[in-house]
């Protein structure tokens, strides 16, 4: 999909398939800025108003056929509810999108609130994701021919934020939603190397041998199950000038979790190449890093490996030892992604970066929590969680402050290595228990930790989610980094 400010609003000269107007309050009358077009339309708004049959709430679409007048065939009017936010904007140009793909429109113009460019950018440019390319060719619709004129806009940087974005989390969206025998540690390695010459990033691979070499004993204690070879990955992002900050953005990166010997239900298990979502957000915001130049120094990092039961695999009661020298009890081969995550923060703890913030499908006990919409953040100092969960609300993604509460460390206790790596229940909440564990493994940087279990994945198509991947943290980060 392309887009095209058109400073001047509508009118007569617009010609296009379908014309959207956004419409943002509950309103008695026809909003000042679609006059002209009523106008144009012999009232037809204005009677949709009066009878009450369009309001303008959230979600509340109305599709009309105009005659050909108003330079359009196709009228739209999509509410967006009252003072609505960054994510009722995205939902409901991801709702035009959806009508843009279903009449095959291939020229568009669409009527906002110019303060919402970017969040309607990212909503159009989102609510025509597809994952299909497993699928037949049938009269598949192709996005990339359409063209979209925002009226009334002239924000030039605003609609090229929301397409980088856009493209940031469409790019997660495809490392998730691809096949845990395609989406392997290598694969995403050689993504990554490609992304850095696309965007000049250094780029650093380590395989096995090379993390055995620094002693990464977590990481590898689960690599041990599978043939797929684990891969290290570092990215870095180097601004032109002496960088502002420096900021490292963590990922799990398990790219398929069976539980290992400790092996889940099928149905528990049947998503689980999901479990890479934390690494295909932080690459997803690699993806567009060199476009976006910030002013900080970025680095992306993930410990990428399968969790299987090969017959090297780790087992229960294993002791292993972190590249820190911490010593970890393995009494659940499932509680996987603490173990890579733990090396990986070690490493990054090293490279002199102010802030850490790592993402990760790390618990179910978070999806319990918070449903599968809001992400759970656990942070130290408090600082670094305000800052993350701010960017959150800009970028319009929930998140929910948990407890990393000392209290509960007594739980993680062994008594023949410094820690196990799963707490005794009950009475244990299982997502500030993860994060604790997480915490031994950072020395010195600002941390901030999203379990996001459940909100990269959804079941419905809605606004701009797709059922699949949903690309959740590539905004906020991308808000965190370039604030
Ligand atoms: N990848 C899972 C967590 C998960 C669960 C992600 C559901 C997405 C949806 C993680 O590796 C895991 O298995 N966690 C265990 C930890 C337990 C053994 C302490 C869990 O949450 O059950
Ligand atoms: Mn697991
Ligand atoms: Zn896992």
């Amino acid at each position: 999909m392309r887009f095209a400010c058109s400073p001047s609003p509508w009118s007569e000269a617009v010609q296009v398939d379908l014309l959207a107007c956004f419409v943002s309050q509950p309103s008695d009358g026809v909003p000042a800025e679609l006059l002209p077009i009523d106008q144009a339309l012999d009232g037809l708004i204005s009677s949709l108003f009066e009878s009450g049959d369009f309001r303008g709430e959230a979600g509340e679409q109305l599709v009309t056929w105009t005659g050909g007048r108003a330079g359009a065939p196709r009228l739209v009017l999509m509410g967006v509810g009252e003072n609505p936010d960054p994510e009722a904007w995205r939902l409901a140009a991801g709702q035009v999108a959806r009508l843009i793909e279903r009449y095959r429109v291939r020229g568009a113009a669409v009527l906002a609130s110019p303060k919402a460019t970017r969040n309607v950018v990212e909503g159009l440019a989102l609510g025509v994701y597809r994952f299909d390319r497993y699928l037949k060719d049938e009269e598949q619709f192709d996005s990339s021919e359409t063209s979209v004129q925002l009226l009334g806009g002239d924000d030039v940087e605003a609609v090229r934020r929301g397409e980088l974005v856009a493209e940031g989390i469409a790019a997660a969206r495809d490392l998730v939603n691809g096949p845990g025998e395609l989406v392997t540690p290598s694969f995403l390695a050689n993504w990554a190397q490609e992304v850095a010459e696309h965007e000049s990033l250094d780029v650093k691979i380590l395989d096995a041998n090379a993390c055995r070499e620094r002693g990464m004993g977590a990481f590898l204690s689960v690599a041990q199950g599978t043939n797929e070879a684990p891969r290290f990955i570092h990215l870095t992002y180097r601004p032109a000038g002496k960088p502002r900050r420096k900021i490292a953005l963590v990922g799990k990166g398990v790219t398929f979790d069976s539980g290992g010997l400790d092996i889940k239900s099928a149905s528990n298990m049947l998503l689980m190449k999901k479990d890479m979502s934390g690494a295909a957000t932080v690459l997803g915001v690699a993806k567009v890093l060199g476009r976006l130049a910030p002013d900080s120094e970025v680095h992306v990092i993930t410990a990428a490996t399968e969790n299987l039961l090969g017959p090297e695999a780790y087992k229960p009661g294993d002791i292993v030892r972190a590249s820190n020298g911490l010593t970890i009890e393995v009494l659940n081969t499932d509680a996987e992604g603490r173990m890579t995550l733990a090396d990986a923060l070690v490493y990054t703890s090293q490279l002199g970066v102010d802030a850490i913030v790592d993402l990760a499908t790390l618990t179910g006990a978070c999806k319990m929590a918070l449903g599968d919409r809001i992400a759970g953040l656990f942070s130290d100092p408090d600082e670094l969680g305000d800052e993350v969960r701010d960017a959150a609300v800009r970028a319009g993604e929930k998140v929910w402050r948990l407890p990393l509460d000392e209290v509960y460390w007594d739980r993680m206790k062994s008594p023949i290595a410094d820690m196990g790596n799963i707490a005794r229940s009950p009475g244990t909440p299982g997502a500030t228990t993860a994060a604790l564990f997480l915490k031994r493994f950072v020395h010195g940087p600002a941390w901030a930790h999203l379990d996001m279990s459940a909100p990269v994945w959804t079941e419905r198509d809605e606004g701009h989610l797709r059922k699949g991947a949903t690309g959740f943290g590539v905004a906020t980060l991308i808000e965190l980094i370039t604030a």
